[in-house]
């Protein structure tokens, strides 16, 4: 069974982008997208004109979507390759590959994501002495933890660029680990830039709500966060059983 794969292709960051397909012979029903491209680098090919098709540059790390260096655009949605299986993501038999559009591309579907890291640096987003962890809040913390900093959340939400003081989920997401163990020294700080990086200039509109590749409750956290950071209702930030999905 075949399946055309379109790869959006740039040898180098500034080229024209083209669009490379090829037609893709799976193993089974369950080869990825990550497998493919793993694959045609392997063992070569040549695209729908013939024409051997060049090493495809992309990230990965784990080929278990533990990481997140795999993020980019299949078909249009951000999602992870090693988590996209080509029968399942194909549409009229075509899976089209693209790198992420919000990050500078640096080579084919490779983007370079420093933005995420500098930002969270910005924001001051670590603790600067010993704490003691609220175990109240460690089902939170811990889904929070899952975070990959894939970007796939950034890429859907309308009110981030990452030339923008507004940070995103990601951001908001490790934020929301440190809120209930932060020292007092450092929360006047902190709940200031989340409020400025984070709350201030996030919508709500929760269009990143079901994109997670880890599968984080985004809203459930954002909730919780937000009471904390903003309305400093730290008790909020505890959930109730019933609470629990
Ligand atoms: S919250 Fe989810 S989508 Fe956003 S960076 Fe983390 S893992 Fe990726
Ligand atoms: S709720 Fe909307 S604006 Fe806020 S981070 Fe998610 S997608 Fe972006
Ligand atoms: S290679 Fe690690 S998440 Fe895909």
């Amino acid at each position: 069974m075949k399946v055309e794969l379109q790869i959006l292709r740039r040898a180098n960051a500034g080229d024209t982008p083209r669009l490379q397909k090829i037609l893709y012979e799976y193993k089974d029903a369950q080869t990825t997208a990550a497998f493919a491209l793993h694959d045609i680098n392997e063992n070569g090919c040549t695209d729908i004109d013939g024409e051997p098709v060049a090493k495809i540059r992309w990230m990965c790390s784990c080929m278990q979507k533990k990481c997140g260096a795999c993020a980019m655009l299949v078909n249009g949605i951000p999602g992870l390759a090693c988590d996209t299986i080509l029968t399942e993501a194909a549409q009229n038999g075509v899976v089209r590959l693209e790198p992420l559009r919000k990050f500078p591309v640096i080579a084919d579907l490779i983007v370079d994501r420093t933005v995420m890291m500098e930002n969270l640096k910005m924001m001051r987003a670590w603790l600067a002495e010993a704490t003691k962890a609220d175990e109240t809040v460690g089902e939170l913390t811990y889904d929070a933890s899952r975070c990959l900093q894939c970007g796939c959340c950034l890429e859907i939400c309308p009110n981030f660029c990452a030339e923008s003081s507004f940070f995103g989920m990601s951001a908001a997401m490790s934020s929301s680990r440190l809120l209930s163990v932060l020292p007092e020294s450092q929360k006047k700080e902190f709940f200031r830039a989340y409020r400025i990086h984070f709350y201030e200039g996030c919508g709500k509109s929760l269009a990143c709500r079901n994109i997670c590749p880890a599968g984080i409750d985004i809203e459930r956290l954002l909730v919780n966060s937000n009471a904390a950071a903003v309305w400093k209702r730290q008790k909020a930030f505890h959930v109730r059983k019933e609470e629990k999905p």
